[in-house]
């Protein structure tokens, strides 16, 4: 049911070394990363750089070195024109016109520190630059990876509204890594290929709020007893501090991050350019619990959230990750709208 890997839509035919891409679609799109110069942002760019739906792709961040990975992308032969923008002033002529914007721009954990840690110093960045598409790109797909992102889409969210321009079905937290880490964990455990394994995370992005629906793994899960599924649980919910720990002090999980983050984006430019049933996990505006926001699968398509797919039925062990979820997710739902109402 997922989409696995990053399929193209176009098929590539190559042809004296020039590779032309045939059209079933647009298949021209503007992408922008948001923090390109940073830990996920450069492989994340570098994995879009080589997307055949994407035609340009803006790399936007403060950084001072900022021009220079746009001046290095540039000279992979791939058809995606790169810019490089640097600083507020280049904001705007990153953002316009844009199509997605995919925003890894902010601080990340260093050992001992949870995701809300990063809220103070995230939370101004991820105004700023949703304003900025509030009125350069109101129509734009946004993909916020910054953390706590439980707490960051809120705030876009509040943003593009106050500007009258929100559409719930645009703007998406990007939970896919979860999914992923499952996959993977899961492939290894069952000794078979991680790609052929679909699995359904849900609630939102940090600790107890990622929620592993294991009983719905397909394939079955290789794992009889209850105490294994707890760890595995356990596992997914805490593989961000696993990567947190090993990298004793320098940052958390980039490589892993990009590639998913590039997977997610490769999937709204799917459905963008109207490939039918394209299906992720996300953080998305919601109504099936209390909580405003919540991810499960959701189908892509042409206006981004096609249809909400809801979670399916959960094991009475599922229903509890649930319970416990759900103070930890309205509080971090309520520190962003708050944050943005200020
Ligand atoms: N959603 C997820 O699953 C997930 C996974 C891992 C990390 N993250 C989060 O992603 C974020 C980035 O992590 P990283 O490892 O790439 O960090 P990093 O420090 O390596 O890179 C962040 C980049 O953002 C840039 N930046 C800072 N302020 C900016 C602004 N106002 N405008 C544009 N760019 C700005 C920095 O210059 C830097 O290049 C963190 O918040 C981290 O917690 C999310």
């Amino acid at each position: 049911m997922f989409s696995r890997v990053l399929k193209p839509v176009a098929s590539v035919a190559v042809q004296n070394g020039a590779k032309t891409f045939s059209t079933s679609g647009q298949n021209n799109y503007k992408v922008v990363v948001a923090g390109a110069a940073g830990g996920i942002g450069q492989p994340l760019a570098l994995l879009l750089k080589q997307n055949p739906l994407v035609s340009r792709l803006a790399c936007y961040d403060i950084a001072p070195v900022t021009p220079g990975v746009a001046a290095d992308l540039s000279h992979m032969d791939t058809p995606a024109k790169v810019t490089g923008h640097k600083g507020p002033e280049e904001l705007a002529s990153a953002i316009e016109n844009a199509d997605v914007v995919v925003i890894p721009a902010g601080v990340p954990r260093k050992p001992g520190m949870t995701r809300d840690d990063l809220f103070n110093t995230n939370a101004s960045i991820v105004r700023d630059l949703a304003q900025c598409v509030a009125s350069k790109a109101p129509k734009a797909m946004l993909a916020i990876i910054t953390n706590p992102v439980n707490s960051m889409v809120p705030i876009a969210s509040e943003v593009l509204k106050k500007a009258g321009v929100y559409d719930p079905k645009r703007v998406f937290g990007v939970t896919t890594l979860d999914v992923v880490r499952a996959a993977a964990f899961i492939g290894e455990i069952n000794g078979v290929d991680p790609r052929s394994v679909t699995i359904p995370v849900i609630g939102g992005h940090s600790g107890v709020t990622i929620i592993p629906l294991l009983s719905q793994s397909q394939p079955a899960v290789k794992l009889s007893d209850q105490g294994k599924i707890e760890e595995l649980t356990k596992r997914i919910q805490e593989a961000g501090t696993e990567v947190v720990k090993a990298k004793a002090g320098g940052g958390s999980a980039t490589l892993s991050m990009a590639y998913a983050g590039a997977r997610l984006t490769n999937a709204l430019l799917r459905g963008l350019n109207g490939e039918s049933n394209v299906v992720e996990c996300a953080y998305v505006k919601s109504d099936l619990t209390e909580a405003a926001y919540f991810a499960n699968p959701v189908l892509l398509g042409k206006n981004g959230l096609e249809k909400n797919l809801g979670y399916g039925k959960l094991n009475a062990y599922e229903q509890q990750l649930l319970k416990e979820a759900m103070p930890e997710l309205l509080k971090n739902i309520k520190t962003g709208e708050d944050f943005a109402k200020k």
